[in-house]
């Protein structure tokens, strides 16, 4: 999963591809030490990053073809609107995705920029899930020859100081990744996000708006039980990695609003008392029957919420974007001029 240094050679890759792997034995002393923590806790929690192993990631691509996620729908019609406009004098530029994922997304962005653009334009895709990386940016040198890709396997929770930002750039946070976030940890994120801008740098941000609680929780709770999946899946990733006996039948998933903090809180609730053995670290952790290990936020904005958010990590926003819902925003940053940096 996350073992090899170097990404596999042996397999014939096409030469526009470099790799950087950033978090080769990272992840394994992460993931012991998050899990020590998180389930010793008297709230137990998993940080959310852990639900993108390779099946992981293929289980939230599932999700965002589902018809209750509105998210990535809402945020693609948005996105294929305003690509035009914001690709159209993108040149000799990078552009740096972050949490990238699968490559739909970034396709609406460089089919928009044309051809002549593309050649001049170097993609850089920046994901936890190393497998994520290489099949997003191999389909991609398919679909565009020419197109430079630096793909970067980094935690950028932590290791944004990676990403190259020699050349003009323009950073991408889509699908409302933010969301994960507590609001402190988005605005220091943001913040070291603007670290590493120059003021004709561009930052693209999506945010998943507040609405109607049926429609919020129908969208973590669909009929066909992916979701559920998708949150049980972190136990095979604890199984796997730290050589746990999780058996994912004795948890249900559970998500709901919690209106107070404006966020879907996703958690798997123990189905009877369960005990498990993480054999990797040592530890044995204890679940009363009903108890939960809370495995993601996913924080709902209003404009309100944005605005003061980037106004704290000294970005202004330059434009913003939205579905005739108002279910969904996409927001270009950059610098705020009249903020220094020993103001914030
Ligand atoms: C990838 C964080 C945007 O919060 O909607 C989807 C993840 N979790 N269904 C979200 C997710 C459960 C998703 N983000």
């Amino acid at each position: 999963m996350h073992r090899a240094m170097t990404v596999d050679s042996t397999k014939s890759r096409p030469r526009l591809l470099g790799m950087l792997n950033y978090l080769d034995g990272k992840y394994q002393h992460d993931i012991a030490r998050d899990a020590r923590q998180g389930l010793a806790a008297s709230q137990k929690y998993i940080p959310c990053k852990y639900f993108y192993d390779a099946r992981g990631s293929k289980l939230f691509e599932d999700i965002c073809r589902l018809p209750e996620y509105y998210v990535t729908r809402t945020e693609l019609s948005i996105l294929k609107e305003i690509a035009p406009g914001i690709m159209g004098t993108f040149t000799h530029k990078d552009l740096v995705e972050l949490g990238s994922g699968a490559n739909q997304k970034i396709r609406i962005l460089l089919d928009a920029a044309g051809e002549s653009n593309r050649a001049t334009i170097r993609y850089i895709p920046v994901d936890i899930s190393e497998s994520a990386v290489i099949e997003a940016s191999e389909d991609l040198l398919e679909r565009y020859p020419g197109l430079r890709i630096l793909g970067v396997v980094a935690d950028f929770t932590y290791q944004l100081d990676v990403v190259p930002t020699e050349r003009p750039l323009m950073f991408c946070f889509l699908g409302s990744t933010i969301g994960n976030m507590s609001e402190d940890e988005s605005i220091s994120f943001l913040h070291s996000v603007s670290e590493n801008m120059k003021p004709a740098d561009r930052l693209l941000v999506g945010f998943d708006m507040v609405k109607s609680r049926r429609t919020m929780e129908a969208a973590y709770n669909d009929s066909r039980g992916v979701t559920a999946e998708f949150n049980k899946n972190v136990l095979e990733v604890l199984n796997n990695e730290l050589n746990a006996n999780f058996d994912p039948s004795h948890f249900d998933h559970l998500a709901f609003f919690n209106e107070a903090n404006s966020r879907i809180e996703v958690h798997l609730r123990a189905n009877r008392d369960v005990s498990v053995r993480l054999e990797s670290i040592d530890m044995e952790v204890e679940f009363k029957q009903g108890e939960t290990i809370h495995t993601e936020n996913s924080r709902k904005f209003t404009s309100k919420s944005i605005e003061d958010m980037a106004n704290h990590a000294g970005l202004y926003l330059q434009n913003w974007y939205t579905d005739p819902n108002g279910w969904f925003s996409l927001v270009v940053m950059g610098l705020n001029p009249l903020i220094t940096p020993q103001m914030l």
